[in-house]
């Protein structure tokens, strides 16, 4: 027997930030149903998805959650498997960035490029998105917001290492311009080469010293790496690369397809090629960026409470609804739209109709005319031979579909047969042939082309709708689904029994079910709005002036001021309280810079209890004004009075 082809497609591993949303899902459906096509035509396929888990965004929810980064994002982890479960997504590998052989491996290659050169340590001084975990230059910013996602960024200057992604600039213009196909769709390619290559690359920053959720750099261990060089290497990492064992990694390696959503493609295409090529390895073969799932009021978010949950669409309609809406209806590489009307009048057209009452209608005449037995076809007529060409046609327009990952149009395909398949049981008419018992013959082979079809059709389905396909195998007893059998019009076998059950997908009443979902968002919604409202402070029980007495609050001069080892919040200021020195740790690094405070006067809680933050002392408390959500944040001016003045 001849070796299996291999063939490597991984999506992008997901953030243990937030709960995955219709949006993420999208991907790994997509990325799903091409790895289920490929099974199914003979190759040796490795499906790779996982979790993308360090970071200071992590470390920060964790914090506030008052759990370890672990037990947070172990919890999640569990949560993201259980949904992919739902999905119905075969996966061969599900690697967490927090494995020990993930671990290990990053740090060998980051030891690897530091010892040839590719790594030196300098100063970064920039800003620095936490949501995108991404670093950005003053130019870069969009009116002093991330350009990728318009979210606040914070200013970070720290010791760090650095990449020298300038060196492979050039290289890697070349093999874009070389390989047309390496960055799909074709507009995404013309992006990343004028905007972010042809005008020069700068080099990375790729350590980070103010926080320690994260990979520690082995010959410098104040050094976490950089969360996206961690989760870049996941695609070779699983596959063994820098382990014992890297025979997954000379088999599956380059991968076939890297299958990103549009907002990481420039990770996808200029970090991670310049690593592999600094690495000396072999780049992916394609890296495809798909565009984005929008819901009605235009980008899904937490904070607008629009963000549409696949737990309760699949609740609601099954996970080969869901499947199916994700696959056909968004043109692949494009934005597309989640509406709930389009997607329940989409499932009873395509699916109730076009495809269940095939089915059944099938089922049903084979049941009444031959007690359930399929009857051996006969002579040809003419009006068959569109339905056999079609369907015998199927595998190789779906071939060159996948081939160019046009999911959409592959389901065009597939429904093309069904529907032809469904004017021919009008064209044909068996309920007449079936009055003349001189036409039982003929009514025999009009079913059993009907049943051939179905095989076919059922056969493909199973890359795209597994559940489904399953379904119809069962009620028409198929049992010849290999790729190699539907090139042809005979894979049933005569007398085989068929037995009809359940409609496969039941009808659903439209109004009563936009009704119920548009319940199921107002009560989201109002959740939203309760919670909001018990964020905004309410004033705080009355207190008497004797209470506000006990507040000792001093004019204090801040004569030093540094950040705390490890923590990205914190700043240990030494102030003079008028002849006295005390210090004071403050959870305010990320408004001020040390040497901004350094000679400036502020307010001091001076007799509150010290602690110990950090393993730092804190003798009091620096009185600031800040907004609910901390985005801005003031320490009290008290201007220029004299240190050890009082506040009242
Ligand atoms: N952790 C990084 C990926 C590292 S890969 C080495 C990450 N994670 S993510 O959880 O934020 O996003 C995972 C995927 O979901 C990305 O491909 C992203 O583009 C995709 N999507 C998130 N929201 C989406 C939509 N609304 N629509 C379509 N895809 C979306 O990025």
């Amino acid at each position: 027997m001849s070796e299996k082809k291999p063939f490597y497609i991984t999506t992008p591993i997901y953030y243990p930030s937030a709960k995955l949303h219709i949006g993420n899902t999208y991907t790994t459906v997509a990325a799903d149903a091409i790895a289920r096509f490929k099974r199914l035509q003979g190759y040796d396929v490795f499906f790779l998805t996982g979790s993308d888990e360090h970071g200071q965004k992590i470390q920060r929810i964790a914090e506030e959650k008052g759990v370890t980064p672990k037990e947070y994002v172990d919890g999640i982890v569990a949560g993201i498997k259980d949904l992919w479960k739902m999905m119905n997504i075969s996966y061969d590998k599900f690697i967490r960035t927090t494995d020990d052989y993930h671990v290990t491996a990053v740090q060998k290659i980051f030891k690897q490029l530091y010892d040839q050169g590719d790594i030196y340590k300098s100063s970064y001084e920039g800003w620095y998105c936490t949501p995108c975990e991404s670093f950005w230059t003053e130019t870069q910013l969009q009116d002093g917001k991330c350009p990728d996602c318009g979210r606040p960024v914070e200013k970070a200057k720290e010791e760090a290492y650095f990449f020298k992604m300038s060196k492979y600039a050039d290289r890697l213009i070349k093999y874009i311009e070389d390989h047309p196909h390496f960055i799909q769709p074709e507009s995404r390619k013309n992006e990343m080469l004028n905007n972010f290559l042809k005008p020069g690359l700068q080099d990375l920053c790729i350590s980070r010293t103010s926080f320690n959720w994260g990979i520690p750099v082995t010959f410098d261990e104040k050094h976490v790496i950089y969360v996206w060089i961690d989760a870049l290497s996941n695609y070779i990492t699983a596959l063994g690369y820098g382990s014992d064992n890297d025979e997954k990694y000379k088999k599956y390696w380059p991968c076939d397809v890297h299958l990103v959503g549009k907002d990481i493609i420039r990770f996808h295409t200029i970090y991670w090629p310049i690593m592999l090529m600094a690495l000396g390895l072999e780049l992916p073969k394609q890296v495809f960026g798909h565009g984005w799932l929008l819901v009605d009021g235009g980008k899904m978010s937490k904070s607008k409470g629009n963000v549409v949950d696949p737990v309760t669409l699949v609740k609601h309609f099954g996970t080969d609804p869901v499947r199916y809406y994700l696959l056909h209806e968004i043109p692949f590489g494009a934005d597309g739209l989640f509406n709930n009307e389009i997607f329940i009048k989409k499932v009873n057209s395509d699916l109730v109709n076009d495809l269940g009452n095939l089915v059944s209608r099938t089922a049903a005449m084979i049941e009444k005319y031959f007690d359930g037995a399929i009857q051996p076809p006969t002579a040809k007529e003419e009006i068959d031979s569109e339905l056999i060409d079609l369907a015998i046609g199927l595998s190789e327009k779906l071939n060159e579909d996948i081939k160019n990952l046009k999911i959409p149009e592959a389901l065009d395909h597939i429904w093309d047969v069904i529907k032809r398949a469904n004017k021919y049981i009008d064209e044909t008419t068996p309920w007449i042939l079936a009055k003349d018992e001189a036409k039982k013959e003929r009514l025999g082979t009009v079913l059993y082309n009907l049943v051939e079809a179905l095989r076919i059709v059922s056969t493909v389905l199973s890359a795209f709708l597994p559940e489904t396909s399953e379904k119809i195998n069962k009620q028409l007893n198929i049992e010849t689904t290999t790729w190699e059998s539907i090139a042809s019009f005979d894979g049933t076998r005569a007398g085989t029994k068929v037995q009809k059950g359940e409609a496969i997908f039941p009808r659903i009443d439209l109004d009563a079910t936009l009704e119920e979902l548009n319940k199921i968002k107002e009560e989201q919604a109002k959740k939203i709005a309760e919670a909001k409202k018990s964020e905004a402070k309410a004033i705080k029980p009355e207190i008497t002036i004797d209470d506000f007495d006990k507040l000792d609050l001093r004019v204090v001069k801040v004569l030093a001021c540094e950040p705390v080892k490890k923590s990205d919040k914190l700043l240990k200021l030494k102030v003079d309280l008028g002849g006295e020195e005390r210090q004071v740790v403050s959870g305010i690094a990320k408004f001020y810079k040390p040497e901004d405070l350094v000679g400036k006067n502020v307010v001091l809680v001076a007799n509150l209890k010290p602690v110990k933050l950090r393993g730092e002392l804190s003798e009091g408390m620096i009185l600031c004004g800040a907004t609910d959500d901390d985005s801005k944040l003031f320490a009290v001016n008290p201007g220029e009075l004299p240190t050890g003045s009082t506040v009242r």
